[in-house]
Parts: structure tokens; sequence; C-alpha cells
């Protein structure tokens, strides 16, 4: 296990490794190149299962052949959609959503996600999960529409009821450019 945790990123799998166990149900909502993927398939193993939503299909294509060459078991499944949809596409309570913001590492910087679309994404994500799930979503504000992203979900988290919501927003205090934002929104 690398101890080295320097980023949010880390931070966001503690949390899930923390929470999630074999045989749950993971949705990746923004699959990029299928890091978060692979690291949700190989946790809820076998019995589990891992959907995967990203708008471009070079993104799916990464995905998928990151999973099929590393995965242990053919647990998941990609859909090339947009996860203002998340709706059409899951009828069964969620244990966890993984959102990591931006654009693809290497791609096309203007597919990336927006404050608009995220937040819409989030309320439905909200409404689809089981007691005690979660999302974990890591913001990048240090580019201009990843600060008004990060911004929006600031706003929107801090208005959650208490009785019904845990959020934490978790940031490295000495860390240079506006480094990542991860927050933490659990359904009590
Ligand atoms: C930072 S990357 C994700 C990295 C990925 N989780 C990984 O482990 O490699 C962000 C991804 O979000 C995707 N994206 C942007 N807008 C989206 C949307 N509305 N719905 C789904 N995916 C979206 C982009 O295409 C991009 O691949």
């Amino acid at each position: 296990m690398d101890t080295d945790l320097n980023n949010a990123v880390k931070i966001k799998n503690l949390f899930i490794e923390s929470m999630l166990k074999p045989g749950g149900f993971a949705v990746d909502a923004t699959a990029g190149n299928g890091h978060d993927s692979l690291f949700l398939s190989d946790i809820v193993g076998k019995k589990g299962k891992v959907l995967g939503f990203d708008i471009q299909e070079s993104a799916i294509g990464n995905s998928l052949s990151l999973l099929e060459s590393n995965a242990k078991c053919n647990n998941y499944r990609f859909v090339c959609d947009c996860h203002t949809r998340l709706s059409e596409y899951i009828d069964e309570p969620v244990d966890i959503f993984v959102y990591n913001l931006g654009y693809l590492p290497g791609g096309d910087k203007s597919k990336t996600t927006t404050a608009e679309n995220t937040i819409l994404s989030i309320k439905t994500a909200m409404s689809l999960l089981k007691t005690k799930g979660a999302l974990l979503i890591v913001c990048y504000p240090g580019h201009e529409s990843g600060y008004q992203e990060e911004e929006a979900i600031r706003l929107f988290s801090e208005e959650l009821g208490q009785r019904e919501w845990s959020v934490l927003r978790s940031v490295f205090m000495n860390q240079v450019n506006c480094p990542p934002v991860l927050y933490f929104i659990q359904k009590r």
C-alpha cells in the first residue's frame, strides 16, 4: 500500500477502501482512463459490480482496455453518456459514486466536466444512494472551469441538512497552485 498520502485521489481511495465491500455496487461517474473503475472493480469482486460513465468514446475505450487487461473479474460495464443521465441506467441503490472531475489527462481539454452538469449529476446520485452510501468527488480548482465547479459544489453541499447528510471538504493546506479538493458526501 502507498503510505505517502499526498494528494486528494489517494485520500479518496482510503475512504473507498474503508466503506466499499465485496459484493458492493459502485459507479464511476467520470471513467476517463479507467483507473478509478479498476480500483472499484478489484474491491467489489466477482459478486459486485461497477458501472462507468464518460461522454467520450475514447475514454470508454481506454477504460475498457485497462480493465480487460487488469481487472480480476468481469464485473464492470461502461456507458458512453453524460452523468446527468445516471438514473436512466441505474435501478438499484448504490454504495459509492466516484467523480474525478475535469478533463481526460492528455486529452481534449474542452471535454471537461461543468458546474451545471456536475451539480445535476450529484443530485441524482444522492437520490440513488443506499443508507451509509457516499459520493467521493475530486475537484481541480486550478483552472477556470474547475474553480467554478468547486465553488458550485461547495455552495451546494454546505446547505445539505446535517440530519440526512455528512459532508466533508478536504484540501492539503500547504500545497502550491490550487491543489485538488476532495468532497465526501454520505447519506446518514
Ligand atoms: C479527470 S478525467 C477522469 C479520470 C478517471 N476517473 C481515471 O481514473 O482515469 C474526467 C473525465 O470526465 C469525463 N466527462 C466530462 N464531462 C462528463 C459528463 N458530463 N459525464 C460523464 N463524463 C464526463 C471526461 O471525458 C473525462 O474523461
